[in-house]
């Protein structure tokens, strides 16, 4: 997803921000560019591809000037081209702003502003810079200029502004999205993503609310919303590493599943007074919602099985963008318990905040501690798995499950029973990746060859059928479609023909001999059964052998060689599994 970053200092702009930019390309992105101030004047380049691509055109990174700003953007409003990449301008090219998020009422603003003036691109940025420039003119400071100009953008956004009214400077200004500032050893930063900085600053300012931030060589000074001079504190931001990779040549996808073992031994190391507050909260609670999106949200199912199941506690999962539609039933004795691994999904954010101003309690479960959705909550039970470069969600879906296994039993105060038990799954889920790796990589040469998988499950394994399914569609392009073993009967049957690949995650457990049935039913009409199992069964046509495990741990070793699946069936449709088409890693537009 979007992702900007400024620079000002003795440095060259062009190459700090660069190289920052890289380290935002794990997101997602379709363009990129990069404007500075030399002589007072506006310099920029920006086009549509990698950043390597346009660097290599445009040498973005050597652009000259201490001051600048730079962008990669994923496309929301208006098509992927060279004239909506970022940086956009007023008209008379004075003003240069990158922006992230969506002005919701942009097509509003560009009527009134069009009778008056010409815009070139079809983004809604660009009215940031058309009113920037409007208010400019008459207040005279850029600073009146951005107050008076946010007070008319709807929606959330955070964006850098630079101008050549002022050239030793560049502006700041964000409202519900991230935007941080750390000053660096050759000059002060600003970035919608920590992972932007340089390694060592750890001294984080952020903004809130609509706070405008100006950053000279010599430092920052904040505003609130109205342009009056506020003070910040910073804050320490415990920055993790991601794991070291073994084999450099693989793709980021299979490395993060095989760091999963760790995912779950850093996952399980959760403040046991946090734990019990959680629990507490979740006991006297009036209702209990987990709202999450994608692979957070299956997480989120796994989690409203485990509180009926082990803590006997009746919870429902909202799907991010559904949330505000069922706010009527929020209220202050509500708990809900957002799940995210970058902590900024614009849909899961808009929850919370309607949670909040329900005066709900919002536990939440994220791997970025700077997050928005870390700051809004009451309880934050960090993931601790380090940085999930691909696009494809994996060790972060294992340290929620982790997580959640240990609250459910917070909740019923057996605690110290699970813990042994999740160490003990360690080692396990590695025997499932090594059990499974070659046999996912030859069976994915026949998924391969099909336009859709389905995927069945029953009771505590079924959001694991939804799961490799969402895995299947995302990296491969194959359509994946996971559903209750007993749904496959009620429509889903009449697509079965001879050969389509069904993936059955059957494990030894109570759901054995019901899903059994189910698979019957699709054998009989010619499907290729592909059986997820620590036990045999002569209906398989291909057995991916899982460990047996204590019956609600399932889900920690079925979903490997599913993953792994997904990953296999990409290379063979030669798609990089990393970076799937029109996808971005933290979706903050809503
Ligand atoms: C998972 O593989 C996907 N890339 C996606 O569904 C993701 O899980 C979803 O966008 C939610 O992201 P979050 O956990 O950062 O909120």
């Amino acid at each position: 997803m979007c992702g900007l970053i400024g620079y000002n200092g003795i440095g060259q702009a062009a190459h700090f921000i660069f190289s920052g930019l890289q380290k935002l390309e794990y997101r997602g992105y379709d363009s990129a560019g990069l404007a500075t101030i030399t002589d007072g004047l506006l310099q920029y380049k920006k086009d549509i591809g990698k950043l390597e691509e346009v660097e290599s055109i445009h040498h973005i990174s050597q652009l000259p000037g201490h001051v600048g700003i730079g962008h990669v953007r994923w496309a929301a409003h208006g098509k992927v081209d060279q004239v909506n990449a970022h940086p956009q301008f007023d008209e008379g090219h004075n003003i240069a702003v990158v922006h992230n998020g969506i002005v919701e009422n942009a097509r509003e603003l560009r009527c009134c502003l069009e009778n008056t003036h010409s815009f070139v691109s079809t983004t809604d940025t660009e009215v940031i810079p058309f009113l920037l420039a409007q208010y400019y003119h008459q207040k005279g400071s850029l600073i009146a200029a951005i107050a008076s100009a946010i007070a008319e953008l709807r929606g959330p956004f955070a964006f850098l502004a630079m101008s050549c009214y002022d050239p030793g400077k560049f502006f700041a200004c964000a409202r519900e999205m991230p935007l941080l500032f750390v000053s660096t050893p050759t000059g002060y930063m600003a970035a919608s993503d920590v992972n932007s900085f340089p390694d060592g600053c750890n001294q984080v300012y952020t903004l809130e609310d609509g706070q405008i931030a100006e950053v000279t060589s010599q430092g920052f000074v904040f505003y609130d919303s109205t342009g009056s001079i506020i003070e910040k504190q910073p804050e320490m931001l415990a920055r993790q590493a991601s794991a070291i990779y073994v084999n450099s040549s693989e793709y980021y996808m299979m490395r993060e599943i095989r760091e999963q073992p760790r995912a779950v031994e850093q996952a399980i190391e959760q403040s046991a007074a946090d734990m019990q507050a959680a629990a507490q909260a979740i006991k006297e609670a009036q209702n209990v919602i987990f709202t999450a999106c994608g692979t957070s949200r299956h997480a989120a199912l796994m989690g409203r099985y485990l509180f009926s199941r082990i803590s006997k506690r009746m919870s429902e999962v909202i799907i991010g963008s559904e949330f505000k539609y069922f706010s009527d039933a929020i209220c202050q004795d509500s708990v809900v318990i957002a799940i995210s691994q970058s902590g900024e999904t614009a849909d899961v954010m808009d929850g919370v905040r309607t949670a909040r101003t329900k005066n709900a309690k919002v536990i939440s479960l994220v791997n970025h501690h700077a997050s928005q959705l870390a700051r809004l909550s009451d309880i934050v039970f960090p993931l601790k798995c380090g940085t999930e470069n691909a696009v494809a969600a994996t060790k972060s879906y294992m340290a929620q499950i982790t997580v959640l296994t240990l609250l459910s039993h917070y909740l019923a105060g057996q605690q110290h029973d699970i813990l042994k038990k999740l160490k003990d799954i360690i080692p396990l889920v590695e025997i499932a990746y090594e059990t499974n790796l070659k046999r996912a990589e030859s069976l994915a040469r026949y998924i391969a060859k099909y336009n859709a998988c389905y995927f069945i499950a029953r009771g505590s394994n079924f959001h694991i059928a939804m799961e490799a399914a969402l895995k299947m569609k995302e990296v491969s392009y194959v359509h994946g479609e996971g559903m209750p073993a007993g749904e496959l009967k009620h429509g889903t049957l009449a697509l079965i023909e001879k050969g389509t690949p069904i993936v059955a995650i059957c494990p030894a457990d109570y759901t054995f001999d019901d899903t059994l049935c189910n698979i019957e039913e699709a054998k009989a009409r010619g499907a290729f059964i592909i059986g997820v199992s620590d036990k045999h069964h002569r209906i398989f046509d291909v057995w991916c052998k899982i460990p047996k495990v204590d019956e609600i741990l399932y889900p920690f070793v079925a979903i490997v060689p599913l993953q792994e699946l997904a990953y296999f069936t990409a290379l063979a449709r030669g798609v990089n599994p990393d970076r799937p088409r029109n996808l971005a890693k933290s979706i903050t537009v809503k």
